[in-house]
């Protein structure tokens, strides 16, 4: 009996190295082009491994716009392993009839969790005393010695009060007595604010109110720099500032200043203007934690994120031949 040749399969193109498992999961239903050495290819490199390509799963790490997508017209889906959509041209994307997905809620409780242990460390010096030890320059007990702030029972501000956000609300509340006052563009139901125990604020009341803000709002053209030399000014002397949402949402070298300057007590920050470039500045400035980018960086999350990722390709291009077409509306970015 003559054999015929299997059916051509969507190809797809995955940027980044996944987990094996995750990735056999894709392989029954797409021909995969992969990146088995995990190597960051220039814009150009993108363009030209995405030939033929109908998906594309990527992360926060490459850029997806109107150039990338008329290059490759017969792009279909793109899939972002991330739950920020910064990296990825929406606007472009919808008119072009191209899908995009996201992993949200997936990696909520642990990026509150590394906001939490950034805020923490950095309130109280944790990385500077370790530092220290390390350098075997301990030799004595001393009063002040490494004395940061208290996080219990201080005020807790959040700007960006999403899921997130609220996650970092909740530790703040139950777990560390804090009272916690928010700003966001709009407001939460009463009910929520409640539960929450939280108060609405106008962003001059959060930088003057808060003893430890935690910035936890997408980055779009309305948040570049929404921290800056000025808003540094504005918060309290001792306050410690945690980003665990975005670079560019801080002015990375005022930061830096202020720092030096004393102007705000500490800093924690796992995202950066130019990563995986640091602004130099950041590098020698004193009570600053850096972490690089590993907010939601559990492996049941980051593995939860890529599963995510992965039946969001499926469910758009596995189920006929115009799967992915016309494209569900261009999700949004959420409210600041
Ligand atoms: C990580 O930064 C994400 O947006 O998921």
């Amino acid at each position: 009996m003559a054999a015929f040749p299997p059916p051509s399969r969507p190809r797809v193109l995955i940027t980044r190295r996944i987990f094996p498992d995750l990735q056999a999961r894709l392989a029954e239903h797409f021909e995969l082009l992969d990146n088995p050495d995990d190597t960051l290819w220039s814009a150009a490199e993108l363009r030209a491994r995405l030939a033929g390509c109908v998906g594309l799963m990527c992360t926060a790490g490459e850029r997806v716009d109107a150039a990338l997508l008329d290059a490759h017209p017969q792009l279909r889906v793109v899939s972002n392993i991330a739950v920020g959509l910064n990296n990825i041209d929406l606007h472009a994307c919808a008119a072009r009839g191209v899908l995009v997905t996201h992993t949200p809620d997936v990696l909520n409780e642990t990026t509150a969790d590394l906001g939490f242990a950034l805020l923490l460390a950095a309130a109280r010096k944790l990385s500077e005393a370790e530092r220290y030890l390390r350098r075997g320059e301990w030799t004595k007990w001393a009063i002040d010695q490494f004395a940061g702030a208290d996080v219990h029972g201080s005020t807790l501000g959040i700007l960006g009060m999403g899921r997130i956000g609220q996650a970092v609300a909740r530790r703040g509340a139950l777990g560390f007595g804090m009272k916690v006052v928010y700003h966001n563009r709009s407001r939460l139901p009463v009910e929520t604010e409640q539960a929450l125990g939280a108060r609405w604020v106008t962003k001059d009341g959060l930088l003057a109110e808060a003893d430890h803000l935690v910035l936890v709002l997408p980055y779009t053209p309305a948040s570049h720099h929404i921290i800056g030399a000025a808003e540094l000014a504005a918060m309290k002397p001792g306050a410690t500032l945690v980003n665990i949402a975005r670079g560019g949402i801080v002015d990375d070298a005022a930061l830096a200043r202020a720092l030096e300057a004393g102007t705000i007590g500490a800093a924690g920050l796992d995202v950066y203007e130019n990563e995986p470039a640091l602004h130099p500045a950041l590098l020698s400035a004193p009570n600053l934690v850096l972490t690089p980018h590993i907010g939601s960086g559990s492996l049941a999350t980051r593995r939860a994120m890529v599963g995510l990722a992965v039946d969001n390709l499926v469910a758009a291009l596995d189920c006929g031949p115009d799967a992915g077409r016309p494209p569900a509306p261009a999700p949004k970015p959420a409210p600041v």
